[in-house]
């Protein structure tokens, strides 16, 4: 019984891909348990740079089972199209990869929505959604009767559920301006549509759920790979420029089914700086030529939407939260070649809000909007790293700093990386 999660500490984009990567040959199954196409993976394998939305990255070792669990909302023709591009490449998808009858299917009405709906939020800021659909399926999921899984698309009453819904949708959309660019929902071609990608994604579908529990009940190791950051979390994130899902640690038990007593390790993922796509409130954010150095020597630009990532200093206030939030265990810092070439790197360890001096995260959005990070200034190493294996081999002030944000967390760091590739990794 043993079951070990990797979940994102910041605002998504940690990396974490590589990580998961790295700890699939230590597990028997890969279980995605929330979001959906909205996140994307890299995973570089074989020499070949793989970029994956919904299949989780153990797909490129065959013992491995993959699970796409119920937590997740599904874009079929994403998904097939992820599989038809892993197969076209050599890669094996069969009875590796199982998907839960019971996760929500995206509709092109959720685009719609998601089009539509995202124009504002609080002070008129926009979330800057991905634009696939998530929160609108999300939405429905919540509202019941305009939701449907992905069981029900192999039951008699689909085409019947299609018709209801498309009425329903196309009701609300009427009432929306020319200017809007509405096209009207078309029932049969939805339907015709949907059954075509049922059809493809039959041999795939199963009660994940339950063979999760007896997976789990019988000894064999799980990882659980999250998808986006603990601060998107719909509940525990900087809402409401969050993600519709539970992307901290506490999504794992509801997405898929496994009682948090099984997970035994808890990998907490950071970046050694901070970024976030989209709006919402960002304290450390370095709206200058640091954050544009960060962003280029990062290269900070959207896996799925190509947008330019904002950039800014690690926020040990944030992570320190979201590592009691989500029961870090350990932590793995990616990314700490980008911050070479930097004189100075600082650090933000606290805030400060209406004159006073705080150590929490803020729970309201309007507050963290007002925080001024408070920064500690740590010298930097100035020297390339990339082709270091060894911690020990680190310049002294890069170990420092791994040293300060271990302290400042609250967690040890297990992983550094270095590089993409998976040999750009070093373990304590
Ligand atoms: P949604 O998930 O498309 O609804 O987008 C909601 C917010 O989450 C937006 O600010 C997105 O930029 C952000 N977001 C969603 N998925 C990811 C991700 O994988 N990485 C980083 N940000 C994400």
């Amino acid at each position: 019984m043993a079951a070990t999660c990797v979940i994102g500490l910041q605002w998504g984009d940690e990396a974490k891909g590589k990580i998961v990567d790295i700890l699939t040959e230590r597990h028997d199954i890969v279980v995605r348990y929330q979001g959906g196409a909205n996140a994307g993976h890299t995973v570089v394998y074989g020499g070949q740079t793989f970029k994956l939305s919904l299949v989780p990255s153990g797909i490129f070792r065959p013992q491995v089972q993959c699970v796409i669990a119920g937590g997740v909302v599904l874009n079929p023709a994403s998904l097939i199209g992820e599989i038809e591009g892993l197969k076209a490449r050599g890669v094996k998808v069969g009875e590796n990869l199982l998907i839960s009858d019971r996760a929500h299917v995206i509709f092109p009405w959720h685009f719609e929505e998601d089009r539509l709906l995202d124009v504002q939020c609080t002070s008129g800021e926009a979330i800057g959604t991905t634009l696939r659909g998530i929160g609108p399926c999300y939405r429905d999921k919540v509202g019941r009767s305009h939701a449907i899984r992905l069981g029900d698309l192999y039951r008699d009453n689909f085409r019947d559920r299609i018709a209801q819904i498309t009425a329903a949708k196309n009701q609300i959309f009427s009432s929306f301006k020319a200017s809007d660019n509405i096209k009207l929902l078309d029932a049969a071609k939805i339907h015709a549509e949907y059954a075509g990608f049922a059809e493809k994604l039959k041999s795939h579908v199963a009660d994940t759920t339950a063979f999760l529990l007896d997976s789990v009940e019988s000894g064999k190791r799980l990882l659980f790979e999250g998808a986006q950051g603990s601060l998107l979390d719909i509940d525990h994130g900087t809402f409401p420029f969050v993600t519709s899902s539970n992307s901290s640690g506490v999504g794992v038990s509801s997405g898929s089914g496994v009682p948090g007593r099984h997970i035994t390790k808890v990998v907490g993922i950071v970046k050694a700086y901070t970024t976030r796509v989209g709006g919402g409130p960002f304290p450390t954010e370095q709206d200058n030529a640091t954050g544009q150095h960060i962003r280029d020597r990062g290269n900070e630009y959207g896996t799925v939407t190509k947008r330019p990532r904002r950039c800014g200093w690690f926020d040990a206030v944030a992570v320190r939260y979201t590592a009691r939030l989500g029961g870090v265990d350990v932590l793995a810092v990616m990314l700490l070649d980008v911050l070479s070439q930097l004189p100075e790197i600082e650090v933000c360890t606290a805030y400060e809000l209406d004159g006073r001096r705080i150590a929490h995260f803020p729970s309201h959005v309007d507050d963290l909007r007002r925080v001024r990070p408070i920064y500690e200034t740590l010298p930097g190493w100035q020297t390339e790293i990339s082709d270091l294996r060894r911690i020990a081999d680190l310049p002294a002030n890069a170990r420092k700093y791994l040293d300060r944000l271990s302290q400042l967390v609250g967690r040890p760091v297990e992983v550094v990386s270095v590089g993409p590739d998976r040999e750009q990794t070093m373990f304590v």
